[in-house]
């Protein structure tokens, strides 16, 4: 049989210790922000019943249509791999009951998610989310303070002249009306749409508005507007929405075609994408959203649970890494690095060596060793690789003796030190 070589799954990836770097820096700035801001933690399963995510992303959404990964368990189950956050949280809302809660009840999380998607730059099929939602608040004011923490934690990373797209889809009420004017847009016009969004014409009319071909952006650049179409309520509620991005000094740009692509969505939409170049300058590789996000007003009580207004975002982990690294800044160092190899040669020395780790962990000192190798030309080798300046070497006389070698790695220079004194002497020499 043909040796097959092992590889992580087609989109999914394993996060090497130098990643997580940034993996800690990003996680450490959202966290201490979203607590700031009244934000407390929540985790939920990464599976859910496969009918929550088609209740509340939609079924006609490409995340349910294509892109789930749905199993049946032993127990007959029908079950999904979370695909996003928002769903979960609504039926925790419902669930704990937290509507007796006091209110607004304000949840950050962050976990792993799963699309199959066709992979490409910026899109996996497991991927992170830092993700929050505020539930049970309408209140425009609280749409912008969403988007202000969002830009905020991007913004303390180190990222730069962000752009924010914002736009209101509307409610149940308007939305009708919008749909029919679009439908009226696209009746002559949709011969020339691409196959796809010739079907999204009868699913899902509103995903035509933010496809990416070119040949749909044509026909779809004089299409008519969301805002054009909301009632006096949503109206109002938008324009109070960007006056308050404007007190927040928040720049912002209205995107007529921005509807997201989940189902659940009400009134304001958002998302935050990586700095637009001038033409003449390298475009960053990532031509997507950072964090996306906005109202859903009517999910909680969709699902079964009392009316309540709520609005979150996500922010993709690996999206904003790649950001970060294209942007040439790079975590501070969140650990000190180890300054003793502690090298054995022969049973004895090792029994004798083992305390020691402890006795420098105590001491605030970090060790690196190599148990399994008892050559000491293979130790001092490994010293070096890690840049480790003192190694500390027991040998059969050594351990015979009760004292310890200290060599010092660029000049090769050693001394014989009492094993009792060894915490003392290093602690000294690394000062
Ligand atoms: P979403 O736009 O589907 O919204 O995802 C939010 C963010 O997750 C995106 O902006 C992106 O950074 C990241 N993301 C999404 N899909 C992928 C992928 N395949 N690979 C890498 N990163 C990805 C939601 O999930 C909503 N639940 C957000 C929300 C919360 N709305 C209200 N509350």
């Amino acid at each position: 049989m043909a040796k097959q070589t092992l590889q992580a799954p087609k989109g999914m990836h394993d996060i090497l210790p130098a990643d997580q770097l940034y993996w800690q820096f990003i996680l450490k700035k959202a966290k201490t922000i979203l607590e700031d801001y009244g934000f407390e933690r929540i985790d939920t399963p990464i599976v859910e019943s496969t009918s929550l995510f088609v209740r509340s992303v939609g079924e006609s959404t490409d995340i349910v249509e294509k892109e789930m990964y749905s199993f049946k368990t032993k127990g007959g189950d029908e079950l999904t791999l979370r695909p996003e956050g928002t769903a979960s949280i609504a039926r925790a809302y419902i669930e704990h009951g937290m509507h007796t809660w006091p209110h607004p009840v304000q949840l950050w999380y962050f976990g792993p998610f799963f699309r199959h998607e066709n992979t490409q730059s910026g899109r996996f099929r497991q991927f992170y989310q830092v993700g929050v939602e505020t539930l049970g608040d309408d209140n425009a004011a609280t749409d912008a303070q969403l988007v202000f923490i969002a830009y905020k934690i991007l913004e303390s990373l180190g990222l730069k002249n962000l752009v924010v797209k914002v736009n209101s889809i509307g409610d149940s009420f308007c939305r009708p009306q919008y749909i029919k004017a679009l439908k009226d847009y696209y009746r002559i016009r949709g011969k020339k749409l691409c196959a796809k969004c010739k079907i999204r014409l009868k699913t899902n009319i509103l995903r035509v508005l933010d496809c990416s071909e070119e040949s749909c952006k044509e026909v779809t650049k004089d299409a008519p507007h969301t805002v054009d179409h909301l009632d006096d309520e949503c109206k109002a509620h938008f324009k109070n929405f960007l006056e308050f991005m404007d007190e927040l000094k928040l720049p912002y740009l209205l995107d007529p075609r921005l509807v997201r692509g989940l189902d659940y969505y009400t009134r304001t939409v958002f998302e935050i994408w990586p700095e637009e170049k001038a033409d003449n300058e390298q475009q960053s590789n990532l031509q997507l959203a950072l964090c996306s996000g906005g109202r859903y007003d009517k999910l909680i009580n969709s699902l079964g649970g009392p009316k309540t207004a709520a609005a979150g975002w996500g922010f993709g982990m690996e999206r904003t890494i790649m950001i970060l690294k294209e942007a040439g800044i790079t975590p501070p160092t969140a650990r000190v690095q180890p300054r003793i190899f502690i090298a054995q040669l022969g049973e004895l020395a090792k029994r004798k060596s083992l305390p020691m780790f402890e006795e420098f962990r105590k001491a605030g000192i970090f060790t690196r060793s190599s148990l399994g190798r008892d050559s000491i030309k293979s130790q001092l080798r490994i010293a070096n690789r890690l840049g480790i300046k003192y190694t500390l070497i027991v040998g059969q006389k050594e351990a015979n003796d009760g004292s310890v070698i200290l060599r010092e790695m660029d000049s090769g220079v050693q001394e014989t030190i009492p094993l009792g004194k060894i915490i003392d002497v290093m602690k000294q020499k690394l000062k």
